[in-house]
């Protein structure tokens, strides 16, 4: 498969996911990165950061001032949902991306460069009122962090045009190791194994359910859809365009995996998730497993007996059968990922 250079910007580049993506992304493709308020001390030298406020856009036309990107990678975000609830208008304003998407309709206008968008939205556009969700459902959120992120999704869709290579990744719970730079918020997988590593009673609920997602499937999956961005004929749109994205093959492999992601450019939305429904108690007894600890810290709890002060919706499980069925792309099962994250300790003799 051909791995053509591609220039990329990494909005949110400092976040979890962003800074997986820019380690991992530099080692093929010229990566620019933005961050809010930390940037990396760990990012790959090559890597080009720029401080940009994403909320009212301070600094981010200057990015694309100097650079053409072939690729955006929108991960930036106030990804958590308290903090949407208690500051909507922030949220609003970051989640939203008007700005960004101002840069690459202009990006196109002045030097024709059309660039590609991989957006991360979430799995909380769903109301979590049945199991295993498909693209097409209506998305009807139940808290100010999923309003924010589908209303993202449909200023996306609506303000570029059907000929722009967008693909919307709705993600569940991201997980993985911990990232190269420390990250302002509790880190969903590292907690879980400090509970049960910890042994103190820890209430995991047993009627909330997701399909977490491995990072490593991530940065897999964005760099395909990089590859295939890079093997497509990029083009304005012309008025007998009405497919829009023309896939050339001009990587050479017809019917390769390249070619099936060049068609995943006119897909648009994407279930991001792994292969599994798990409940929250069943995904900290495998954590449990895998670190070879007793299930005595999970303590299996009804959503209904605690508080969180923002509502959450119970089940978000998603079917991926579009990644799966249309691109060919397989997600790692959890206990699959945790036994890479968490590898088997050999016994020390004695
Ligand atoms: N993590 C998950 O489990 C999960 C699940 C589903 C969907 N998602 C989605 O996946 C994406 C990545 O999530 P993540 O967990 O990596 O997010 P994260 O760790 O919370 O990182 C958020 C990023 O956004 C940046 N940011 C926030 N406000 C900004 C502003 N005003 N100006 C500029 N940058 C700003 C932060 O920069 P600084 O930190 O430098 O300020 C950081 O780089 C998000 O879109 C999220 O909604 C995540």
């Amino acid at each position: 498969m051909s791995k053509a250079r591609q220039t990329v910007l990494v909005t949110g580049g400092s976040g979890y996911a962003g800074q997986f993506l820019v380690h991992a992304l530099a080692e093929v493709h010229t990566v620019h990165y933005t961050f809010g308020t930390r940037q990396l001390t760990s990012a790959p030298t090559t890597a080009v950061a720029h401080k940009v406020d994403l909320a009212t856009g301070d600094g981010l036309q200057e990015v694309f001032d100097k650079t053409a990107f072939h690729v955006v990678i929108n991960c930036a975000a106030i990804s958590q949902p308290g903090l949407c609830e208690s500051s909507p208008d922030v949220a609003r304003a970051v989640n939203v991306p008007i700005h960004l998407v101002n840069c690459i309709l202009r990006q196109e206008q002045s030097n024709g460069t059309r660039a590609a968008l991989i957006h991360f939205s979430t799995d909380q556009v769903y109301d979590g009122s049945h199991a295993m969700w498909r693209e097409d459902e209506p998305c009807s959120p139940v808290n100010t962090y999923g309003k924010t992120k589908l209303e993202a999704e449909q200023h996306i869709l609506s303000r570029l045009p059907a000929s722009f290579p967008v693909a919307i990744l709705r993600s569940s719970i991201i997980y993985g190791p911990p990232p190269p730079d420390p990250v302002s918020r509790a880190l969903f997988l590292q907690f879980v194994a400090s509970a049960v590593r910890g042994g103190a009673l820890t209430t995991f609920f047993d009627d909330e359910w997701r399909s977490p997602v491995y990072i490593r499937d991530l940065e897999r999956l964005v760099s395909r859809l990089i590859e295939a961005n890079a093997a497509l004929e990029t083009r304005k749109p012309t008025t007998s365009d009405a497919a829009g994205v023309t896939a050339a093959p001009t990587d050479g492999v017809p019917g390769s995996e390249n070619a099936l992601f060049r068609v995943a450019w006119r897909q648009r939305v994407f279930n991001t998730g792994g292969p599994e429904r798990l409940s929250r108690v069943d995904m900290a007894r495998q954590v449990a497993d895998a670190l070879n600890c007793d299930y005595s810290a999970i303590l299996p709890a009804s959503t209904a007996s605690v508080n969180r002060g923002v509502a959450s919706p119970a089940d978000i499980s998603m079917d991926v059968s579009r990644l799966t069925e249309e691109l060919g792309f397989h997600t790692t099962p959890f206990n699959e990922a945790l036994r890479e994250i968490f590898p088997p300790q050999p016994v020390s003799a004695t």
